[in-house]
């Protein structure tokens, strides 16, 4: 091979480890690691009732680093209810305004990447059919499965 061939091909691998490199540390302006959003009728989830950022944060082991993550079951809380949607209201009982709206997935699940500005607090609802259950507190951080199904009851519909 000749000498500038050689230099040539050097450079562009070395472009090329580059422009990869570059795309792995990238976290862009969502939550981190890859953009995932869920949908009603999807079902590329899994796990439910965990509380998904034990893996889905920065350094865990689940593509996509979800800022809002849940499961909603039925009101027996024995089978996950599917195609909701999760709201967050600035205001406790549906008052104030909806700032997020996310919706569940075919499997009962819901998460997102997006970032959320939970200022001083939000109030979650769960919206299955023509019912919408208030959370009476506000929260600061997505992992609606550390609380639900661990130290209070799943979050339900009726
Ligand atoms: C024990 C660790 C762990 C927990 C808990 C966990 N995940 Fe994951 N998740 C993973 C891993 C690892 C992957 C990537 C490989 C795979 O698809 O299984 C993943 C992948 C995914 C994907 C991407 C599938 C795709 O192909 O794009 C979604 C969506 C997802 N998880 C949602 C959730 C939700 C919602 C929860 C909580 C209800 C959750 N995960 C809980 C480890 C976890
Ligand atoms: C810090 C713990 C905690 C976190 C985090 C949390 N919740 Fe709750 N949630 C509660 C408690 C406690 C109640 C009230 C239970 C009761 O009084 O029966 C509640 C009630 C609710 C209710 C009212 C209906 C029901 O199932 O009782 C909904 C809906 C709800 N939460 C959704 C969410 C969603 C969505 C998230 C994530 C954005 C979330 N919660 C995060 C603790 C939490």
């Amino acid at each position: 091979m000749n000498k500038a061939i050689l230099i040539f091909c050097t450079l562009f691998a070395g472009l090329l480890m580059f422009t990869s490199c570059g795309k792995e540390s990238e976290g862009g302006s969502t939550g981190g690691g890859e953009a995932k959003l869920s949908t009603n009728g999807s079902s590329e989830s899994h796990n439910m009732g965990q509380n998904c950022m034990n893996c889905h944060q920065k350094g865990g082991e689940g593509e996509g680093w979800f800022t809002v993550a849940g499961t909603i079951y039925n009101q027996l809380n024995n089978s996950p209810s599917a195609n909701g949607l999760v709201e967050l209201y600035t205001g406790p009982n549906g008052t104030g305004k909806v700032a997020y709206t996310i919706q569940v997935d075919a499997r009962g699940n819901f998460y997102t990447t997006e970032n959320i500005n939970f200022g001083n607090g939000l109030y979650p609802a769960s919206v299955v059919g023509q019912t919408r259950r208030y959370m009476p507190d506000a929260v600061t951080s997505g992992q609606c499965n550390s609380c639900h199904g661990s130290s209070t009851h799943p979050i339900y519909t009726n």
